[in-house]
Parts: structure tokens; C-alpha cells; sequence
């Protein structure tokens, strides 16, 4: 497995690629943080109206930590799982209170924020503070297994400590960002669940599933 090769051509693609979404405008910690739990339970094209309307009303961090709950479960309606709410304008409170507003760069400190798990650890650390860290949802497991030709169940955290570690390995030091978010969008666009477009995929040359045949067959993922 070539890893930088694997790197140059993901990045190289998602750089010509990329869609233009409402939370790649600039890297604002806050207005990424907001993305990624929004993005958590729902998908891209439900997550966008809401985004922008939620940007509109709360533009910057201090604006949504000095909202009351009543406006902000407002803006949050018709998204469910109102404990992302919840959770999200606790930890901006926190960050208001304790880091006088700015969101913290440290893996330990962005990771004790309410509702912030590892992948969302990942993705802010990345996107936000372009630090080399994975940033592994069900769309980048999919993408993993496949190169790798991993049988390895994803449904076991076992599965995505692995992941990991081959991305801590593997990881552009460079533009860490675009790696991750070009694993996700690789995994959104091209190498999708049941008909993935291998014969347009920028990284098909390095897929193991691809060279196998066996590409549709993974991820393996066990009913829990
Ligand atoms: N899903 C979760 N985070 C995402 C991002 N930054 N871009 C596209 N899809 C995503």
C-alpha cells in the first residue's frame, strides 16, 4: 500500500472535486463544530437549509452561547435528536466561560466538551485546526474497509481503532483536512453503500477490494 500516492491522489481530487457546502466557506471552529453535529444524524442535503438558517441567527459563537434555550430548540425543529442541541450549547457555554470563546485545539480539551465523541473530535481537530488526526464516520469505515479489503466487522469499536491507526500512519501532514474531508466525500459521491463507481474512483489503483473483486461485499457490519 502506498500511502503517499494513496494521499496525493485522494487530496488531488477532493481538492477539483469538493462540493461546495455551506460549512467549507472558511474554518471557523465554531461554524464546523455546528456542522458536524448537525451532520451526525442527517444527511448533507437536509443539514443545508438548516445550516444556513442557523448561521443567520447565531453567526458567531458568542451569539449562540448568549441565546436562550427556547430560540435555540427553535432553530433546531424539524432536525430531531434535540440532545445535540442540548448538548452542543452547553459545551459552547463552557467554551465561552472557560476559554473566554474560543474553541479549544487540544485533543483532550475538544474531546471533554459535551456531545464532542472521537469522530467529531477528529473532524474539528482536522478541519478546524488542520492537526493530523482521523476522523472515522460510517462513510470513511465503508471507504477504509474497501481499500483495505478489511472483512473486519464495523460494527465493533475494535473496527475503527483500526481505522485509525492506519490513518494515523497514512494522514496528509500537510493538508490533513482535505484528506478527511476527502474520505468522506469519496465515500458520499463515488464509493457509495450497494453501486460504488469504481471505474471513476481517484483512488481505485490503490483499492485491494477493487483488485479482488470484492468491493460490494464490504463492509461487513454485523445486526446489533
Ligand atoms: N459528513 C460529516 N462531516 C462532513 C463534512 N465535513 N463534509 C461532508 N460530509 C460530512
Amino acid at each position: 500500500f502506498q500511502s503517499e500516492a494513496f494521499c496525493d491522489d485522494l487530496i488531488t481530487w477532493y481538492r477539483k472535486e469538493k462540493r461546495d457546502l455551506p460549512w467549507r466557506l472558511n474554518q471557523d471552529p465554531y461554524r464546523i463544530w455546528v456542522s458536524e453535529i448537525m451532520l451526525q444524524q442527517t444527511k448533507v442535503d437536509t443539514v443545508i437549509p438548516y445550516y444556513e438558517r442557523f448561521m443567520d441567527k447565531f453567526p458567531s459563537l458568542k451569539d449562540f452561547a448568549h441565546a436562550d434555550e427556547e430560540s435555540v430548540l427553535k432553530a433546531w425543529e424539524g432536525l430531531g435528536y434535540y440532545s445535540r442541541v442540548r448538548n452542543l450549547h452547553s459545551a459552547v457555554k463552557e467554551v465561552e466561560e472557560k476559554y473566554d470563546g474560543n474553541v479549544p485545539s487540544t485533543k483532550e480539551e475538544v474531546s471533554s466538551l459535551k456531545g464532542v465523541g472521537p469522530y467529531t473530535t477528529g473532524a474539528i481537530l482536522s478541519i478546524a485546526f488542520d492537526k493530523p488526526e482521523p476522523a472515522v464516520d460510517g462513510n470513511v469505515m465503508r471507504v477504509m474497509s474497501r481499500v483495505l479489503s478489511s472483512w473486519e466487522d464495523i460494527a465493533k469499536p475494535k473496527t475503527r481503532k483500526l481505522f485509525e491507526e492506519v490513518i494515523y500512519k497514512v494522514i496528509s501532514k500537510e493538508d490533513p483536512s482535505s484528506f478527511n474531508q476527502g474520505l468522506m466525500e469519496l465515500g458520499a459521491l463515488i464509493c457509495t453503500p450497494t453501486s460504488p463507481s469504481c471505474l471513476l474512483c481517484p483512488v481505485q489503483k490503490h483499492c485491494r477490494a477493487f483488485e479482488e473483486g470484492v468491493q460490494k461485499e464490504l463492509p461487513v457490519k454485523s445486526k446489533k
